[in-house]
């Protein structure tokens, strides 16, 4: 314990307080304070210019809502006996740092990143902990030999504890109140409101895990209807996917123009030299955020390659793809459009994908699915559970209804009116043609 708690200030929670010297110890190593740099919504500030916030101050905050629920748990249901499946507060200590740490594997743009150089932001969360190398591993060992493995457990998961594991992941947990919350804040939207009081207080511990008394039931309906237009509105955007994918394709061309031997030597991209020649090591992962590759990007730019010079630009000064739907009617479609982008002078390749919102990692919520995690459970009155769709109408008619969005995304200028570069023209005319009200039409 410190001898007097201190608290940081923050938006969504006013205050977050830090109650134990190794929490304060954990904040303060060098991995955890890295994710200042980091964003948690990557691409998603080109859409919502607010949502600047980072990795650091969402961890925080999962850490504070983690608190408040062992203190509501420690209040008002502590155990009295060995397994009677009430909460035992000496279970705080590692569900705290779980919290504080469930994201510090996390690297710039994260997502885009792991699909192009096959790094896994889960396996190096638990290298951070584990390793002797890292200043975490030195302050958690602090506790036992064993903490920094238990830490690690809970948040793969195989912690013996279910609540612990539960608070930390599960479909109403920390982790997702927080970021719910703390992205609808700062994308400045207002879908991702909910009541996080009166959650807390109808959640209550049990012998397999967390559950919400039945008296709760709207506060969890609301939680759900929330996630589900967080979902559609802000991270399935069109636009942000557009980024992600002008992202994606400019790392891959430098990677494809470094194994050529083609990358400008001028502006050697030495952080990224590990990613690209798939050899790297912690030390090199911990080196990488936000700024390291905006200053990559900012130098090539000026790459004589027009391909990664066109991307970077397009990335920095956010010229977005556009993008139209398809579906599988319309999917056949998509090697002609190809055929004419390549025909205006774009290589395909690079300047045109195909993705669905169901590729991005984020779910929503289906009881039908077979992991245990992904029930929300009821609490009736006589101790009994009931799932949460079957007495809610509202839950049952969204459930699984997120829509794939599949889109397939191009260069904007193929919706150009004739006027430049007259000699393209009727290949734009001609792609123009399979475009309706952003969908893909086949031609009559
Ligand atoms: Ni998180």
């Amino acid at each position: 314990m410190l001898p007097m708690e201190k608290v940081l200030r923050d938006p969504i929670h006013n205050y977050i307080f830090i109650q134990h010297q190794i929490i304060l110890d954990l904040i303060n190593t060098r991995e955890f304070q890295r994710l200042r740099r980091i964003r948690q919504l990557g691409t998603a500030s080109s859409t919502f210019h607010g949502a600047e916030h980072s990795r650091f101050t969402h961890s925080v905050g999962v850490y504070e809502i983690t608190r408040q629920i062992c203190d509501l748990f420690q209040r008002n249901y502590p155990s009295k006996a060995k397994d009677d499946g009430l909460w035992d507060d000496h279970e705080r200590l590692v569900a705290l740092c779980a919290a504080l740490l469930h994201d510090i594997g996390h690297g710039p743009y994260s997502h885009t990143f792991e699909h192009i150089f096959h790094t896994d932001h889960e396996a190096i969360t638990a290298e951070i902990l584990t390793s002797s190398t890292t200043e975490v591993n030195q302050v958690l060992r602090r506790v036992s030999a064993d903490f920094p493995q238990e830490v690690a457990s809970v948040i793969q998961k195989t912690y013996p504890n279910p609540q612990v594991v539960q608070m930390i992941s599960s479909q109403i947990d920390a982790d997702r109140m927080d970021y719910l919350l703390r992205d609808s804040y700062y994308t400045g939207t207002n879908y991702g409101t909910f009541d996080l009081t009166r959650i807390l207080r109808v959640m209550r511990p049990y012998k397999e895990g967390i559950t919400f008394h039945i008296s709760g039931m709207h506060a969890v309906e609301d939680y759900i209807v929330s996630r589900f237009q967080m979902y559609q509105q802000v991270y399935f955007h069109p636009v942000s996917r557009s980024m992600e994918v002008i992202l994606s394709h400019l790392l891959k061309r430098a990677q494809v123009l470094y194994e050529n031997n083609e990358l400008d030597t001028a502006i050697t991209p030495h952080l990224l030299l590990p990613f690209f020649e798939n050899n790297f090591c912690l030390s090199d992962y911990l080196k990488l955020d936000d700024g390291v590759l905006t200053t990559y990007f900012i130098h090539w730019c000026e790459s004589p390659d027009k391909i990664l010079n066109d991307l970077a630009n397009r990335f920095l000064n956010r010229k977005p793809l556009k993008s139209a739907r398809f579906n599988s009617q319309t999917a056949r479609l998509l090697p002609k459009l190809r055929i004419l982008v390549n025909e205006a002078g774009y290589n395909p390749e690079y300047y045109t994908a195909t993705n669905d919102s169901y590729d991005l990692p984020y779910d929503a919520y289906d009881p039908t699915s077979q992991k245990r995690r992904t029930q929300i459970e009821l609490m009736q009155d006589d101790g009994t559970l009931v799932e949460l769709s079957t007495i809610s109408n509202l839950v049952a008619a969204i459930t699984g209804k997120v829509s794939g969005d599949e889109r397939f995304f191009f260069p904007k200028e193929m919706l150009a009116e004739s006027s430049q570069g007259e000699i393209f023209a009727p290949i734009y005319k001609k792609f123009q043609n399979y475009i309706k009200n952003g969908r893909i039409t086949a031609l009559k």
